[in-house]
């Protein structure tokens, strides 16, 4: 199996295009970005998902060699999109996937809901299918999938469901090495405990590095708790339950200096 990080960021990226804060600055002045999270992830190194589809999508699919076109001349590796949340950083990409012959989605219920509209206009484009995830994927990869979130996307308020925020599991069938993805975690429960056992590489919710973050790096009130999100400062310790497993962070966002080598970055490629 082969996973690539496309996008290291949250919502708004880093720098983000209208931030002043001390972290975006530093990423302006020293000409470093992390785009919006998403990742590919391949069983067999030809049969591609996508998980996610950042507003970055296109700068990121070109960067990435493994994701290039061809040898027909619109084949693409790209088999499907799955879909952990209905937010706009993971789904907005999902428009500029347009010139695609045909776009597969993996998502729950609740996801679809929201996105029936995004479906509809695609749909003038292409041919897009739109499914609940099942288990087997091309290039021998299998996906588990675990509610881990209820928090709508702020655009979804009052529609209904409740699988809005899933963590993934993915495995290769051949060699059992294993993936989970889990950017949105809102507590690291017991069922999660039990769901990433075992797994080679998780990839982490790193928006924030403590509870209080946001409100003292930008004044705005709203704890890391209040959106989701599990601080790394509260992650670190429940990491040691599971030491044949390696950890790293992801969908950091702009407010959030973390740097080291548990932090993901934008290009780099998993080792399973
Ligand atoms: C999140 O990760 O919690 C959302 O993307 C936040 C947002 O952009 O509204
Ligand atoms: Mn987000
Ligand atoms: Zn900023």
């Amino acid at each position: 199996m082969k996973v690539r990080i496309l996008g290291s960021a949250a919502g708004g990226g880093c720098p983000q295009w209208n931030c002043a804060c001390a972290v975006c600055a530093a990423a302006r002045r020293e000409g470093r970005q992390r785009t919006q999270d998403t990742v590919a992830v391949s069983g067999d190194g030809s049969a591609w998902y996508l998980i996610n589809a950042s507003p970055d999508i296109r700068t990121q699919l070109v960067s990435a060699p493994d994701l290039a076109p061809g040898p027909g001349l619109r084949q693409t590796p790209i088999r499907g999109v799955l879909l952990t949340t209905a937010e706009l950083d993971h789904t907005v990409g999902l428009l500029s996937l347009r010139e695609a012959t045909a776009l597969t989605v993996y998502a729950t219920a609740a996801v679809r809901i929201a996105l029936e509209p995004v479906r509809q206009m695609l749909a003038a484009y292409t041919p897009v299918d739109f499914q609940s995830f099942g288990t087997g994927l091309a290039g021998g990869l299998t996906v588990q999938r675990l509610t881990v979130g209820t928090k709508r996307p702020r655009y979804a308020a009052g529609l209904p469901g409740g699988d809005w925020v899933s963590a993934l599991r993915l495995t290769d069938a051949r060699t059992g090495s294993s993936f989970v993805y889990a950017t949105c975690l809102p507590a690291w429960t017991e069922e999660f405990d039990e769901f990433l056992r075992g797994a080679d590489e998780v990839l982490l919710d790193g928006t924030f590095g403590t509870d209080d973050e946001l409100t003292r790096a930008t004044g705005r009130p709203g704890s890391a708790a209040s959106m989701g999100h599990l601080p790394i400062e509260a992650s670190r310790h429940r990491r040691a339950r599971h030491p044949g497993t390696r950890f790293r962070y992801g969908h950091l966002n702009n407010t959030n200096p973390a740097v080291g080598p548990d932090i993901a970055t934008d290009g780099l490629v998993l080792p399973l």
